[in-house]
This record gives structure tokens, sequence and C-alpha cells, in this order.
């Protein structure tokens, strides 16, 4: 079936493959030992992979200067179309300076393994502290995202990208569902409109009664937990994938929804982060976005519906997918199920809030918070985490 039957087209109308072929891969093996390297860390691998198989369509490499300076700026790319997360490889300068212009680098990984190739079109110093500033709004270095940006190189290199293979994800190789295979999953199925979930913890009552209420509306369900870098103290991935996993099989309808990992690093920013994570969602093949509290936000560095208001700020015809946003979930006691203040005349004081540093607390001690917070499934996994990550 052709691409223009999809539900939704890609950002930029098509579909971006930038892994090799086999003639290429050949090609770039004979000349493995000569090219001039760069070594990836664990987020630039992210990236890589995700301009390769279309994740970040239109993007087919690392910015150029014009590029970066629009979307750090305006939230667009070069080209007018919404962008809002700089995609750039940065190294040190003295590494730049050895690199010439019009040269194919080689990437390797983060063990040292040849990965992918830069076309090198572009070398630019860019402004950290402006770059913090405009894309997560502090330049407080105990933000993480920010952290990131201060401790990576002062120059970015700039160029066309090329994925030298597909490796099968090491821990989840079933749920590595590409976006040309999303589309083609979606298609399978009949389903004309699906709502991507991003998410980075465990789903609680809150995250599933909004995934159940798009459920009420939409096709199908993409859940696509990332499973790229994220802070030292968030719940590791395959931790989460557990409960994913045991929450699916007993909560939820099988035919209705689709469990993929997403490759991507976290960047917490927050507002920036709702836009990208989107778009990116768009790419696999998703016509809607849950986008709910704090999205991707970390400490108190946003306001709770920041993430929502900055929707606004785009052209929604050129953004291309529908957000559907959320306020606050919550089980309401008074009338004894999921709620938000839009559907509940509750009292605070009649609502079960609890916040992470006392749910983590609660698992720490080996206690299950209350059924209307968590699925008990779902607990149980995380207690049995903790208590196998203290041991070590
Ligand atoms: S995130 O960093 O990936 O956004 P998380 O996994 O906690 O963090 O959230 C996933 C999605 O659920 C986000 O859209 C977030 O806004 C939403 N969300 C989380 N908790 C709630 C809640 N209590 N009420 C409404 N939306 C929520």
């Amino acid at each position: 079936m052709s691409l223009s039957q999809d539900a939704i087209a890609p950002h930029g109308g098509v579909l971006v493959n930038r892994i090799v072929t086999e003639a290429q891969r050949q090609e770039f093996l004979a000349q493995a030992d000569t090219l001039p390297r760069v070594r990836l860390d664990e987020r630039a691998l992210s990236d890589l992979e995700l301009i390769a198989i279309g994740g970040f369509s239109p993007l087919v490499g690392f910015m150029a200067q014009d590029d970066y300076e629009q979307v750090v700026n305006h939230m667009k790319l070069a080209n007018g179309l919404p962008w809002s997360i700089p995609i750039t490889l940065s190294v040190e300068e003295a590494i730049a300076n050895a690199l010439d212009i019009g040269t194919t680098i080689r990437l390797d990984d983060p063990t040292g393994a040849f990965i992918g190739v830069l076309e090198l079109t572009q070398k630019y110093t860019y402004d950290k502290n402006h770059e913090a500033l405009k894309v997560y709004l502090t330049n407080e270095e105990k933000h993480p995202g920010v952290k990131v940006v201060y401790d990576q190189g002062s120059v970015n290199l700039a160029g066309p990208i090329w994925l030298m293979e597909r490796r099968p994800h090491p821990f989840f190789p079933k749920y590595q569902i590409d976006p040309a295979d999303s589309r083609a999953l979606f298609r399978d199925k009949g389903w004309k409109t699906i709502v991507g979930f991003q998410t980075r913890n465990p789903i609680h009552r809150a995250h599933e009664y909004i995934q159940k209420c798009a459920l009420e509306i939409v096709d199908g369900l993409f859940l696509h937990p990332l499973v790229g870098a994220t802070k030292s103290d968030d719940i590791p991935a395959d931790v989460r994938m557990r409960c994913y996993e045991v929450l699916l099989a007993k909560y939820f309808p099988h035919d209705r929804v689709t469990l993929a990992i997403n490759p991507a690093a976290m960047r917490y920013a927050g507002p920036r982060e709702a836009i990208f994570h989107a778009l990116v969602r768009k790419n696999y093949g998703c016509t809607h976005f849950i986008v709910g509290r704090d999205h991707a936000g970390v400490g108190d560095y946003y306001g709770t519906y920041d993430a929502q208001y900055i929707f606004d700020e785009v052209d929604s015809a050129a953004l291309g997918i529908t957000p559907m946003m959320f306020e606050h979930a919550f089980y309401c006691k008074k009338s004894l199920g999921m709620a938000t203040s839009k559907t509940s005349s509750s009292l605070p004081e009649e609502r079960v809030h609890l916040s992470g540093t006392k749910v983590r607390e609660m698992l720490r001690r080996g206690e299950l918070p209350p059924p209307e917070f968590s699925r008990p499934e779902v607990a149980s996994i995380l207690i049995d985490a903790m208590k196998v990550a203290s041991e070590v």
C-alpha cells in the first residue's frame, strides 16, 4: 500500500529513510579505517537512529546553523515548518578543528562500533546560555536538560547522516516498531485516528484515565514510552516496560492498543518538548497526541498547563497533529471514580492526590499505594524493582 493511504502524512510530507542500502554499507565499510571518527554519546546515538528511521522527518541529518537558529528563536525550521527542539551534534573545538567540511565522518556508538556516517557540510559555534533560556526557559545548571547543553561540546557539526544498520533493540526488540512499521500496522488494523501517548513513568491511574478518555474517541492508542537517556532518578525503562505489559494484559482492550518504544532521549524541556513529542508521534502515524499536566516537566520549572498553552503559538495546520489536552486527573472519593476538575465538584480533601516523592517512599518501604492511585500489579513490580536496586 502507498503512504498516501495513511491517516496522516509525515511532517514535511515524506517519511525520511537514512538507513544505508547494502551497496552503500559495503562502500562505507571499505573506508572504515581511513575516515575521521566522532564518537556519539547515548543521546546523539538516539538522535541518529531517529533521524534515520524517519522519527524526526523531515530532518535528514544534524541541524545546520539556519535551522538551529530558527528552531531556537522561533520554533521553526528554516523552511518554516514547526520544530521546537534543536537536534545537534556537538563536539569540542579541538575535534571540530581537525574535521574538514565536505568530508565523510565515521560515527561510532558509545562502545566504539561503527554505526553511521555524517557528510559534514557545516561547523558552527553557538550560544549555550541563549539556547538554554529559549528552549528550556531557564539557564540553571541543575535543570537536567540545561546541564546536558552546558556539558556538551562548543561546536555543532551539521550535515546529512546515514545509519549503517538498524539493530534490534538490545532489551525490547519486540517493541521496536519504527515509523514505517507503525504506519503499516495502523493501516492493517484499519485505524483512522490514533492517539499517541508519551511517557517516562510507570502508568498510574491518572495516566490510564486520560488514555481511556482518548480511546473513547479515537480508533487506537499508541502507547509510546520513551526508553532513551533519562535522568538517573527516573524509573529504568525495563521496569517500566514490565509495568506496561501487566497493565495492558489486564486492564486494556488488546485490539485497540499498540505498545512500542520511543528510542529518544528525554530533554525535560516541558512546553517545547510537548510540541516535539507531538511531531515525532505524527511521524509514527498518530493523528492525535495526549498532553496532560506538566508534560515533560521537571521540578517546578514550568506551569502545570504551559505545555498545553504553547500549542496556541504554533500554526495548527502546519503542526498537522491534534493535541488532546487533559487537566490534572485524580480519584474522586465523592463520585468513586477518576475525574478532573472539569468533571467533578469534589473538594480538594475528597481527591486522592499523592506526590511522586510520597509514592516513592511508600514503594521503598514495600507498601502498596492506594489502588485509587496505582493498580496493585504495577505497584508490586515497582516495589520488587526497588528491593533489587537497594540490594545492589
Ligand atoms: S512525561 O515527562 O513523559 O510527560 P509522564 O510519563 O508522567 O511524564 O506523563 C505522561 C503524560 O501523562 C503527559 O502528557 C503528562 O502530562 C500526563 N499526565 C501525567 N500525570 C497526569 C495527571 N495526574 N493528570 C493528567 N495528566 C497527567
